[in-house]
């Protein structure tokens, strides 16, 4: 068996202008891997400590080198369990969760080189011996959807709108025809957004961020430019990544742009209009991790729209778990970042399925063009959606260029 040999990081400059870490981790046989971590802008209370940068790669260097040398890399569970008993914490604020997530998802990486086989198929292999990976990618042909988000908005732009995410999603189609559609809508978008002398200029995700817009305009904006080519309600669905921790304060949503100040009862009125007017299938933390009345009365008074919880569960089991008995939510977001190892994240995934919870794999507003890991970790799992911002920027179409390729390599199996 191949055992770890070396394990050392160094920073990098992730898509924000920020730095973070890169880990290589070289085993015996001569193979090696590396590992980058993204970094979020707009965080759950409860995520994993994410360690300064000098402070996460001291770590690496030294105590997780020392803890993780010598052991078998085919054997993840033992790798995570050993630094998540070292670190000894429920947020990893002895060794942080990002040097701990650098080193677990290296380790799968150079795993699956040394086993010769893809990430996506390594990954599947330990998720659950490949049996749902068979299943929907092999047999059923469904790849993740991928959900484009292509007007920002929040703390990812300084263009005062409220809402962090204006999605389209692709409905019913194969990915190739998905991602084209994506594509297609986004340049139209552009296109029409020059037409009205609205800026052009990029948020952290991709996605447009011009100036003067409102959470209606913005809808409306998505669907001029998708119907050109598409038939909105049945091609082209659309979807929100709210993110209201960002506007809530005092009880009360702060729609600013709009001169809006909503308790969580008038929320609820605000969305069933939205829903009435757009066809939104999707929304993401449309109220504060603690607002849980908010949760419940929006999960009561609709029934077939995908409510998602990001910073609500930040990809933490028992925090799933609760959400689930309250009747909260029936999508969970994935972000490996947000727990801090693979193999609780694959826990969570895990978890999700066995209750039908619909899972979205996520990339970060800070993220890096070198690594794609959630790609092949979408794939692995099968899961339902990925959702890795616009079809543009380098550190996003990594993402959607790799579940491509997985795409047509497994088209004619
Ligand atoms: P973050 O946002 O990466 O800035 O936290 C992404 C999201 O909320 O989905
Ligand atoms: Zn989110």
């Amino acid at each position: 068996m191949p055992k770890i040999l070396d394990i050392s990081a160094h920073k990098i400059v992730n898509s924000r202008g920020n730095y973070t870490i890169q880990t290589k981790v070289t085993l015996d046989n001569g193979v090696e891997a590396v590992a980058c971590v993204p970094e979020g802008a707009s965080k759950g209370k409860n995520e994993a400590i994410s360690f300064p940068v000098p402070q996460a790669l001291e770590v690496i260097n030294t105590a997780i080198n020392e803890l993780l040398k010598d052991e078998d890399i085919e054997n993840q569970e033992r790798i995570d369990n050993l630094m998540l008993t070292m670190d000894g914490t429920s947020n990893k604020r002895n060794l942080g969760g990002n040097s701990i997530l650098s080193v677990s998802l290296a380790c799968a990486r150079s795993a699956s080189l040394t086993k010769g086989l893809p990430l996506y198929f390594y990954l599947a292999q330990i998720f659950d011996d490949a049996k749902r990976f068979h299943e929907k990618i092999i047999n059923e042909k469904k790849f993740p959807t991928p959900i484009f988000n292509i007007i920002n908005g929040g703390v990812h732009s300084a263009n005062r709108l409220s809402f962090q995410e204006f999605m389209v999603i692709p409905n019913k189609m194969d990915f190739e025809n998905s991602y084209d559609a994506g594509v297609t809508i986004y340049q139209e978008l552009k296109e029409i957004l020059k037409m009205n002398n609205m800026g052009v200029g990029l948020g952290d995700e991709g996605g447009f961020a011009p100036e003067g817009l409102n959470i209606l305009k913005a809808f409306e904006l998505l669907k001029q430019a998708s119907q050109k080519n598409f038939k909105v309600g049945s091609d082209i669905m659309f979807g929100s990544d709210v993110a209201s921790n960002s506007f809530y304060h005092n009880k009360e949503y702060y729609i600013n742009e709009s001169n809006l100040k909503l308790d969580n009862k008038n929320m609820v009125n605000f969305y069933l209009t939205l829903l009435k007017k757009y066809p939104i299938v999707y929304l993401e933390d449309p109220f504060e991790e603690q607002d849980l009345k908010g949760w419940q009365a929006l999960n009561e008074s609709v029934s077939d729209i995908m409510i998602s919880g990001d910073d609500l569960t930040v990809t933490n089991m028992k925090l799933l778990d609760s959400a689930l008995k309250l009747g909260l939510l029936n999508t969970v977001i994935v972000k490996p970042n947000q727990i801090g190892s693979l193999t609780e994240t694959l826990g969570f995934i895990k978890l999700a399925q066995k209750y039908k919870v619909k899972t979205v794999i996520s990339h970060r507003s800070g993220d890096t063009a070198e690594d794609s890991f959630i790609s092949d970790l979408a794939v692995g799992v099968a899961s339902d959606y990925i959702k890795a911002g616009a079809p543009a920027r380098g550190e996003r179409v990594a993402k959607y260029n790799r579940i491509l390729d997985i795409f047509y390599e497994l088209r004619s199996m």
